[in-house]
């Protein structure tokens, strides 16, 4: 008896145990239907396929609610990775100002980035994301990074082969973060320098912004976007946003309205998306402005000019919240059916899911039309290869901001490098004597690097930031995240030893040396909050010229901003006057080669600079006569 108890004890442990496995299986594969479909013979897997056929399988197994999800781009701060997992999303962005919470090396990002990539590999398709980055003049939120000259600096050197290296280093140093796509280039063509955006541009020529934006897009993109270090670029923003007119924004002119004829749009700000389709930029951002009156956010007429004119297939994103500034209901769905195949919503992503799957109950959005956004999502995840390598590994860690990569960024502070005025040959700069260096940016790597430099607005040592801004400051002096490279009192103190330099804030106390380089010009800024109608130089910068002068030492004046400046009124107190835009990480011993005479200046104005407000906008071809013209440079 007690032999038969134990025996059906142990046969009763067992079961229970044949059980539980039995339970645990079927749960995984119950689990598996819900959590994970069991695809791996799929063939949408299948790389052997043709992208078309892989991306056909791949709808047909999707529901509407997965496919709206692919559609929904969210920031960093509200959606995490658990939440691509569990909404399925197809794209994820870092905002200007939004970074890993272990930090911004280059590791941190690549920890970053895979986290939510896996994430979204746990979804029941497994759908890769794509994970988007503003990286505008070198991969600026990385920190160690090469920061390069900003492309109204890139403009005045006006070298294609340049600005390709350019491109091809970025694309290397933000791959090596995990990142996919890049919001750059900017094409936009600025026509008036009170627009807070103007240094994102390369030029008030259409002609130098195609030659150079196509440039940046070949070397970003290598022309195959398979390549180990090729990521999406993104031409933006689509279009006509450097033709806004002051007074047509609330903040002045950005995110503003063109009146400008079709002719001379065509001409002016499309013409720069004709030439950069020949470089077959992976995606398209759309611009926050409006031509005459239409947002183009939800400007069809002029989406199809880029479809059917201008032959672009690939994926078009929205810019920030841009369908938020829409009239009326239905935002998303009047971005979508413009043409619009991603939103970049970013924040309310739940909200975007449920009312675009219900505008697609409805018959507002067409199933049809998702199928076509989500075809161009699809097409550029399997184009870069992230269904064969989704997860990024470190092997480029080791190129971000070497000394090679460093290098083209010290060649393109010298070229782009635009000398104004050089009386009684002040530069070079003397062989011997003491230099004096005067102002604070003369070594404010962030002053001299200007917005979209690690954080949203960049940041600065010494500088007062716009208000909106200010949240960018404080962050910047908390987290001690700084440019790597050298500012320009480095530079010279290297170059000349500390016993030959002599530093001062407002230009005083510099008596008996040889020359006084006064650095001046603008704070960083970024979008609306530059946009302003007082380009004159401050009250202080106009003191530091003033008082070195009386010093009686010969000053060159280097003004550090993101456009033409009034500078009227240092002329009389300057012999020669140097404009060094936001060169970056090299802005020291960039400018150094060139006042020091190791390389001659070749930079020219690729905006015409303004004598004075009246005159802007003031732009080659219009019969003003400005300060300096379009083109000039000594
Ligand atoms: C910004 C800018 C755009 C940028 C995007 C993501 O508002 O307009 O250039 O790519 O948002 O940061």
């Amino acid at each position: 008896m007690k032999e038969r108890r134990a025996a059906r004890a142990a046969l009763r442990k067992i079961c229970a145990c044949v059980a539980i496995l039995a339970f645990v299986s079927c749960a995984k594969n119950a689990g598996a239907q819900t959590g994970q479909a069991d695809t791996a013979n799929a063939p949408y897997r299948n790389a052997a396929l043709p992208i078309a056929e892989r991306v056909e399988d791949l709808l047909a197994r999707m529901t509407v609610k997965e496919k709206v999800a692919q559609m929904a781009q969210a920031v960093i701060y509200r959606a995490s990775p658990a939440d691509v997992t569990a909404h399925a999303l197809g794209s994820i962005l870092s905002g200007g100002g939004d970074h890993p919470a272990s930090g911004i090396s280059a590791k941190d990002w690549l920890e970053h980035t895979n986290a939510y990539q896996k994430a979204a590999l746990q979804t029941r398709l497994g759908i890769p994301i794509l994970y988007g980055i503003d990286a505008v003049h070198g991969s600026a939120k990385t920190g160690g990074a090469t920061v390069f000259p900003h492309n109204v600096g890139l403009g005045a050197a006006n070298d294609a082969g340049l600005v390709e290296r350019i491109g091809r280093i970025t694309a290397v140093e933000t791959a090596a973060g995990g990142v996919h796509w890049n919001f750059a280039p900017c094409i936009a063509v600025s026509r008036d320098e009170r627009w807070g955006r103007a240094y994102e541009s390369f030029s008030e020529s259409p002609d130098i912004v195609s030659v150079l934006g196509a440039a940046f897009v070949r070397g970003h993109e290598e022309g195959a976007l398979s390549g180990r270090a090729t990521i999406a670029s993104t031409a933006k923003h689509y279009f006509a946003d450097g033709g806004a007119e002051w007074g047509t924004s609330p903040h002045g002119i950005d995110r503003g309205d063109s009146t400008l004829p079709e002719a001379e749009l065509r001409r002016i700000h499309l013409a720069p998306y004709a030439a950069v389709m020949k470089e077959n930029p992976a995606t398209v951002m759309i611009s926050f402005s409006s031509i005459s009156g239409v947002k183009m956010h939800e400007n069809a007429r002029w989406i199809d000019v880029l479809r059917e004119e201008l032959g672009f297939t690939g994926l078009i994103v929205s810019d920030w919240a841009g369908h938020a500034e829409l009239v009326g209901p239905n935002k998303y769905a009047k971005a979508i059916n413009a043409g619009i195949d991603m939103i970049m919503i970013p924040e309310d992503f739940t909200g975007f899911i449920a009312e675009v799957s219900k505008n697609v109950t409805d018959g507002i959005v067409s199933e049809a039309r998702v199928d076509e956004a989500v075809t161009r999502i699809l097409t550029l995840k399997f184009e870069l290869g992230l269904f064969e390598k989704p997860l990024a590994d470190d092997s480029l860690l080791p190129l971000v901001g070497s000394d090679e990569h460093m290098a083209v960024a010290r060649e393109a502070v010298r070229k782009s490098l635009v000398l104004l005025e050089n009386k009684n040959r002040a530069l070079p700069l003397p062989a011997e004597g003491t230099i004096a260096l005067v102002g604070t940016k003369a070594k404010d790597l962030g002053a001299l690097s200007g917005g979209w430099t690690i954080y949203w607005g960049g940041y600065s040592e010494y500088e007062t930031l716009h208000p909106t801004l200010e949240w960018n400051s404080r962050r910047a002096a908390s987290s001690g995240f700084r440019v790597k490279g050298k500012d320009i009192l480095g530079a010279f103190t290297e170059r000349l030893g500390a016993d030959r330099i002599a530093y001062s804030d407002d230009g005083r106390g510099i008596r008996g040396a040889k020359r006084a380089v006064v650095v001046i010009g603008e704070a960083p800024y970024t979008e609306f909050t530059g946009d302003s109608d007082n380009l004159a130089l401050s009250k202080a910068d106009v003191e530091r010229v003033r008082n070195a002068h009386a010093e009686g030492v010969p000053v060159v004046a280097v003004i550090v901003s993101g456009r033409p400046l009034i500078i009227d009124s240092i002329l009389p107190y300057c012999e020669a006057i140097v404009a060094a835009w936001l060169p970056g990480s090299m802005a020291g011993p960039g400018i150094a080669d060139v006042l020091f005479g190791d390389y001659p200046f070749t930079g020219k104005l690729s905006f015409t600079w303004p004598a004075s407000m009246e005159q802007i906008p003031i732009n080659a071809g219009d019969g003003k006569k400005g300060l300096y013209p379009f083109g000039y440079g000594l």
